[in-house]
């Protein structure tokens, strides 16, 4: 399936898109299960998938069906109109979690977005004027809209365009005293990444969590999860906060929901969603048949105990693979992370060189992301087979070596 006549290459992307990305060298085509080929028919394993997106690998056959099945009767109607398929959607997530009530966007920035406008609104109504202050972390991610973007823990991402939203305080994440000390009446929100991930898969621990869920009760906050990159079975339970005894009052969901079809959601209580009342708050595309449809079947997929078993198992398999490679090149410094959302950070030496080695892996016919300048990451689909993290943690391996003796 070689593609001789290519009629773009990525020299057409310099000249025709945005600079804001400076993707790879080569163009993937197609993909099936963890594995990837590319115009020259190149393969890949993937341990990527989309950056913790494409939670069942390339082409799942039963996502395969259901879209065609879906795009032979209903693509798209509208808010002004609900469908089957999200109210079903929306009935399985509430069943699964504390939530009572769904809103679906199109990606996690959205659904944070809307988290972020129904806590404000929720204060307003609930307790007046001046109950505005967000509390964030440092290294947090949100998205990449204004509002989100601010409440992430990296001004770099939110300077440069002009005034700010305000009333966003960021601390260290992990810092109960930190997050004490700012709290008062005046706090309508704290949101965290229950294991923040593009900050470097750094885990949160439980009494730290069960201290904010404290404090948000004594001060009538709302607390948010972002579990966009941590939902969906990513850490080895449905969601991440299911590993705790604590709950959110908003969650926000989207990567791994549509498995590779753009949707998020935002989950709440019915006490607080009564705040986003008619009119307050849309989306155009949210909740469209066509991407509820598919995220139906990843949902009842990936919920299944068997398969976040699997999760769990495959996550040790991973972990033992990468101590062994550690065994061999003493390269990281540190191995972490829950379920399929992994790191490897890079030991003192070597640090500052995780893109390096991520393009070594690639051109060893490996793909795997970083997080920050000194972690590698890993985020493969959550069916990965067992024969494709051996295989993939050989290309790994040698590509480290020949990286480490250049
Ligand atoms: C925790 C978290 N929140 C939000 C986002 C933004 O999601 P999207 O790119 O779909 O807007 C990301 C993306 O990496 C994320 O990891």
């Amino acid at each position: 399936m070689t593609n001789n006549a290519k009629d773009v290459t990525r020299e057409d992307f310099d000249n025709v898109m945005v600079p804001n990305y400076a993707p790879a060298a080569m163009i993937p085509v197609r993909g099936q299960g963890s594995r990837v080929w590319d115009q020259d028919d190149n393969e890949y394993i993937d341990f990527a998938a989309g950056i913790a997106v494409s939670c069942l690998g390339h082409c799942y056959p039963p996502l395969v069906e259901t879209l065609q099945k879906q795009s032979q009767k209903l693509w798209h109607v509208s808010n002004l109109l609900t469908n089957e398929p999200a109210l079903r959607l929306a009935g399985k997530l509430t069943d699964l979690t504390f939530a009572d009530k769904i809103f679906f966007a199109n990606s996690g920035a959205e659904a944070n977005e809307a988290a972020l406008k129904l806590a404000r609104r929720y204060a307003l109504d609930k307790f007046g004027e001046g109950k505005d202050q967000i509390i964030a972390f440092n290294k947090g991610f949100h998205g990449r809209t204004f509002f989100t973007v601010t409440v992430g823990g990296q001004a770099s991402y939110s300077d440069g365009f002009g005034p700010k939203p305000g009333a966003i305080d960021h601390v260290d994440f992990n810092d109960l005293a930190a997050v004490e000390a700012l709290m008062s009446d005046k706090t309508c929100a704290v949101m965290m990444e229950p294991l923040q991930g593009e900050g470097g898969i750094h885990a949160s621990n439980q009494q730290f969590l069960i201290g904010v869920r404290a404090l948000c009760d004594k001060y009538n906050a709302l607390l948010i999860f972002d579990e966009v990159q941590t939902g969906v079975g990513r850490t080895g339970t449905f969601y991440a906060y299911q590993h705790t005894d604590i709950k959110p009052d908003i969650l926000t969901s989207a990567k791994g929901l549509g498995a590779g079809f753009p949707i998020a959601a935002m989950l709440t209580t019915d006490r607080i969603a009564k705040s986003l009342s008619v009119g307050t708050h849309g989306s155009t595309y949210g909740g469209n048949p066509l991407a509820c449809s598919i995220a139906e079947v990843v949902v009842d997929t990936v919920s299944d105990d068997a398969f976040l078993t699997q999760i769990k198992v495959k996550s040790a398999i991973f972990k033992d693979a990468l101590a062994q490679i550690n065994d061999q090149y003493a390269i990281f410094s540190d191995i972490r992370g829950e379920g399929l959302l992994l790191g490897a950070e890079l030991a003192e030496q070597h640090q500052g060189q995780a893109i390096a080695i991520m393009n070594q892996a690639a051109q060893a016919g490996l793909l795997i992301l970083v997080a920050g300048a000194n972690v590698l990451r890993f985020t493969p689909a959550l069916n990965i087979p067992e024969h494709d993290i051996h295989a993939g943690m050989k290309k790994l391996s040698l590509a480290i070596e020949k990286w480490l003796s250049a």
